[in-house]
C-alpha cells in the first residue's frame, strides 16, 4: 500500500442479510518497509459507519468488550457491523496493512460477513442480491415431496393415502389428503381418527378435515379476486361442498367433548372455516373490534417533526444508522392513522394491502419509501379509481370487492361505498395512490424507524 492515501475498511453482509453481522478487525496494524508496525488503534478513523449498533477499538458492535471468537479479549481490534465502511488516513512509510478479520464472539457465530480492504471505496454490485427476498432461495429438498403429493392428488389416490395415514408416511398422506375434497376422504379420515389411539396423529386428522371443510370456488367470470390476492389462504374464495356437513358436525362434536380445542380453535380460525360452535374460546380471547374510520388523517400529516423537516433522502440515510423497536412501532402504527385502511391481523377485513406479511415481501428501505412517497410506486390491485355515478356522486377510493352487480370502494378517509354496477357513469384509475403522503411527517428519526421495524417483523 505505499502509495495508498487512504484505507478502506469494508464489511458487507455477506448476501444473506445482516443479522448478527458483529464483523471486527483484529489487532490492526501499520507496517513500514523497515517492518515497524503502528497500532491502528494510535490513529484516528476519518469516517465511521455501520449498519447497527456501535464501532470502536476494543468494543463490538453490540458495545461489550471485543472478544474474538475463541473468547480472547482483542483490546486494540475495530469492533463494527456489517454494512460498515471506516476509512483511515494511511500514514507516511506504511507499506502494508496487516489484520486477522472476523466476527466478534457477540455474533456467537451466526453472522456472515465480507471483507474488503482497498484503497477507495469498493463498488459491490453482486450484494444487492440480498435485498430479494426470501423467495430468492429455492427450497429444493421440498421439490421431490411437493411432486408427490401432486401426483397422489391428480392421481385421487384416496385409498392409498388414507391407507397411509398412521404409518411413517402419514405427513405426507395427509397433505395430499387436504388437496382432495371427497366424500371418501371425509368418511376415511373419521374412520381413521375414531379408531386411532395416538393424540398427536388424531390432531393432525382433525387439522385436515377442518382444512378440507371448504373448497374453492369454481370460477364463473362474474367476480375477481378483488384487491390482490388475499394471501391469507387457503382458499381465494371459500365455500361450501357436500362433505362440509359432516366434517361441521364430526368436529363440533370432538369440540363438545373437549377434544383438541387448542387444534380446532386454531385450524378454525387459520382456514377461516368458521365451524358454528366451536370458536367460543378464540372470540372470547380476542374481540375484533371493527376500526372506525375516527382518524383525522389531514391533522396527522399537518404536523411537522423531524421526518417532516428532513429531505426524504436524508430520512432514507438516516434509517440506516436508526434500528427502532419494534413496540413501540406497533404503537404508532395506531397512533398515526394506518390502522384506518391497514391491518397486521388477518382476522380484521383487509382494506389496503395487508401489513401482516410486509416484512417477508418488502425490504426496510421499501416500507420506509412506500410511507414517504405513496406514489412512487402503487401495490397492484390498489389503485386509485375515480367513478362518477348517475345520480351524480363523484367518489375517489380504492376497490376492496367487486361482484358482478356491486362494487365497493374505500374513500380516503376509510368509509366504504358501495356502488351499484348499473350506477356507474364512469370509471377509471388515477395515477395517484389513495394512501396520503405525510403521515409519517410529526414523527422523530427515532420512532420512524420503531415504525419501519414493526412493519419489518411482520412475516406471518
Ligand atoms: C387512507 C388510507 C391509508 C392510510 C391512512 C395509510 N395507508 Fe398505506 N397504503 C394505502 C393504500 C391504498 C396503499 C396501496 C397503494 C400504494 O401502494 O400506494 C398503501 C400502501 C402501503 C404500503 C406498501 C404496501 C405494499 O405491499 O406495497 C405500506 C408499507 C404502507 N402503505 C404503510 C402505511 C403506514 C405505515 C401507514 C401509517 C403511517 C399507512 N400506510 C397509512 C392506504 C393507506
Amino acid at each position: 500500500m505505499s502509495k495508498w492515501k487512504k484505507l478502506y475498511l469494508v464489511v458487507n453482509d455477506g448476501g444473506d442479510g445482516d443479522g448478527e453481522d458483529h464483523g471486527a478487525w483484529f489487532n490492526p496494524v501499520f507496517v513500514s518497509a523497515d517492518g515497524r508496525e503502528v497500532k491502528l488503534s494510535s490513529r484516528k478513523w476519518k469516517t465511521a459507519k455501520s449498519g447497527w449498533g456501535k464501532i470502536g477499538f476494543g468494543i463490538s458492535a453490540t458495545g461489550k468488550p471485543l472478544k474474538s471468537g475463541d473468547g480472547k479479549a482483542q483490546p486494540d481490534g475495530l469492533g463494527t457491523h456489517a454494512n460498515s465502511t471506516i476509512v483511515f488516513d494511511v500514514p507516511k512509510g506504511a507499506v502494508r496493512f496487516k489484520a486477522q478479520a472476523g466476527l466478534a464472539n457477540t455474533s456467537k457465530g451466526k453472522g456472515k460477513i465480507q471483507f474488503t480492504v482497498s484503497d477507495s471505496m469498493p463498488s459491490f454490485a453482486a450484494a444487492s442480491n440480498s435485498k430479494e427476498g426470501p423467495h430468492a432461495t429455492p427450497n429444493s429438498p421440498i421439490i421431490l415431496p411437493h411432486v408427490a403429493v401432486k401426483a397422489l392428488v391428480d392421481l385421487e389416490a384416496i385409498e392409498a393415502c388414507l391407507d397411509a395415514v398412521g404409518s411413517v408416511n402419514s405427513r405426507s398422506a395427509l397433505w395430499a389428503l387436504r388437496k382432495i375434497h371427497d366424500t371418501k376422504v371425509v368418511d376415511g379420515l373419521i374412520a381413521k381418527y375414531s379408531t386411532s389411539s395416538e393424540e398427536s396423529l388424531k390432531a393432525d386428522i382433525l387439522a385436515t378435515l377442518i382444512r378440507i371443510y371448504q373448497i374453492e370456488a369454481p370460477y364463473d367470470g362474474s367476480w375477481w379476486w378483488s384487491t390482490r390476492p388475499d394471501t391469507r389462504g387457503p382458499y381465494y374464495k371459500p365455500i361450501k361442498w357436500e362433505g362440509s356437513k359432516k366434517i361441521g358436525a364430526f368436529v363440533k362434536a370432538q369440540w363438545d367433548a373437549g377434544e383438541h380445542r387448542d387444534i380446532i380453535v386454531a385450524h378454525n380460525a387459520k382456514t377461516r372455516s368458521e365451524i358454528k360452535g366451536v370458536d367460543v374460546a378464540s372470540i372470547a380471547s380476542a374481540p375484533v373490534k371493527p376500526v372506525g374510520p375516527k382518524v383525522d388523517l389531514s391533522a396527522i400529516a399537518r404536523a411537522k417533526g423531524q421526518v417532516g423537516k428532513m429531505s426524504i433522502e436524508d430520512v432514507m440515510l438516516a434509517l440506516d444508522n436508526v434500528k427502532g423497536k419494534v413496540k413501540r412501532g406497533e404503537e404508532l402504527f395506531s397512533q398515526q392513522g394506518c390502522i384506518a385502511c391497514h391491518t397486521t391481523d388477518a382476522k380484521q377485513p383487509a382494506k389496503g394491502p395487508f401489513m401482516g406479511q410486509v416484512g417477508a415481501v418488502l425490504t426496510r428501505e421499501q416500507i420506509a419509501e412506500s410511507i414517504l412517497k405513496p406514489n412512487a410506486s402503487i401495490s397492484q390491485g390498489f389503485a386509485t379509481v375515480s367513478v362518477e355515478t348517475k345520480d351524480g356522486k363523484a367518489l375517489v377510493g380504492f376497490i376492496t370487492a367487486q361482484t358482478a352487480d356491486k362494487v365497493e370502494m374505500r374513500d380516503i378517509a376509510g368509509q366504504v361505498h358501495i356502488v351499484k354496477v348499473a350506477n356507474i357513469k364512469s370509471k377509471h384509475e388515477l395515477e395517484t395512490s389513495m394512501m396520503p403522503a405525510g403521515l409519517a411527517n410529526s414523527l422523530t428519526m427515532e420512532d420512524f424507524a420503531s415504525l419501519i421495524a414493526y412493519l419489518a417483523s411482520q412475516k406471518k
